[in-house]
């Protein structure tokens, strides 16, 4: 059997060559599902044309019903074949983001399936920026559907061994390849609204999106509609690692005092405590720093589970650049928030 053939319970293992991609492009048309890279997370990806392949994704993730997915595209030119109406803000932000960490929500076209988007009239759409995600779109000749290639409620993927760990026997193929640089999903921006908006923050900078759109853009679920689930996933909890995570906010001093206290009296309780660590690189803007961050968020998270912690802290970090993704997903993550 060649290396490109194994087999983790039933799920198969391909390298990223060529040869490997095509294979994989196949069982997307026969109506498969393949996890691939990204340059977010890994997804998991069936025909967004093909309503019984696009159930499977729902069944193999345990996932609810009423939460969307994102169409991925290998090609500008497939765009109108996914969404109708497409506004000029659209066709801007296309140029100078695809490929690359940007799901627009679109008018949804006729071509896909319903169950893509749980029934609703839009559709979110974007380009990786992942050379194996763009063959195999392209060697596939349909739109992917892909989510988060993880258990539902787990943390996404950035690493084939993370895919597996959650999904293997329950999907066809995983796709071997280098690891998920940016480490956060794709910011997702409505654009079916009187203003852009965005429903999750992500691998594309709030500030670059309000520069290039030249205004505010709003945050869904803050502000006077904090009580609005922002996209319907942002509903659940979500990235959870399995020990408990406690997220401690408030201002510097205060909260590392508490840091401090807290891993001092679980450690005497005997308890195993993971710090998810935030310590400050001298010279390091917040940007970078939160950048450096997103990368290892997930990662981290799952090695942290799989040191067997009983309990996970962590410490709230700025919001600039990618920071407020990583706080919107810490804030999901955790079994209970403390603010001092
Ligand atoms: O980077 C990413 O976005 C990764 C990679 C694989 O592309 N995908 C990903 O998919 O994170 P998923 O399914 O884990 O998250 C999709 C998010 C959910 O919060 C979902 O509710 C939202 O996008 N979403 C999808 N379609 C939507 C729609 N039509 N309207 C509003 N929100 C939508
Ligand atoms: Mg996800």
């Amino acid at each position: 059997m060649s290396r490109s053939m194994i087999r983790i319970k039933g799920t198969l293992l391909l390298s990223d060559h060529k040869n490997s991609i095509a294979r994989a492009a196949r069982i997307i048309r026969r109506g498969g599902l393949v996890a691939f890279p990204t340059e977010t997370v890994y997804g998991l990806g069936a025909s967004a044309t093909d309503t019984e392949a696009v159930k499977k994704i729902f069944t193999a993730k345990g996932r609810p019903p009423d939460n969307p997915l994102i169409v991925h595209l290998s090609d500008q030119k497939q765009l109108r074949s996914v969404a109708r109406e497409i506004p000029d803000t659209a066709y801007l932000l296309i140029e100078k983001y695809w490929p690359g960490p940007l799901s627009l929500v679109l008018q949804r076209s006729e071509n896909i399936s319903e169950v893509v988007s749980a029934g609703l009239p839009t559709v979110a759409v974007r380009m990786p920026d992942h050379r194996v995600a763009l063959n195999l779109i392209r060697l596939s000749r349909v739109p992917i559907a892909a989510p988060s290639a993880n258990w539902s409620g787990r943390p996404s993927p950035t690493d084939f061994r993370h895919v597996l760990e959650d999904l293997s026997g329950r999907i066809d193929a995983v796709i071997k390849s280098n690891v998920c640089a940016i480490g956060v999903e794709s910011t997702v921006l409505d654009l079916t609204g009187s203003e852009p908006v965005i429903l999750r923050p992500g691998g594309l900078s709030r500030e670059r999106l309000e520069e290039t759109l030249g205004c505010h853009i709003r945050l869904a679920g803050s502000g006077a509609n904090i009580e609005q689930p922002s996209s319907p996933g942002m509903r659940y909890r979500h990235y959870s690692p399995l020990a408990p995570l406690i997220l401690v906010t408030g201002a510097i001093n205060r909260r590392r005092r508490l840091l401090n206290s807290l891993a001092c009296h679980y450690n005497r309780k005997g308890f195993v405590v993971g710090m998810l660590n935030f310590t400050k690189q001298p010279n390091f803007s917040p940007e970078i720093e939160a950048g450096l961050l997103a990368a290892k968020l997930f990662q981290t998270l799952r090695q942290l589970d799989a040191r067997k912690v009983d309990l996970i802290l962590a410490e709230e970090t700025e919001t600039a650049g990618l920071g407020l993704a990583v706080m919107n997903r810490l804030r999901k993550a955790a079994a209970r928030t403390i603010k001092v």
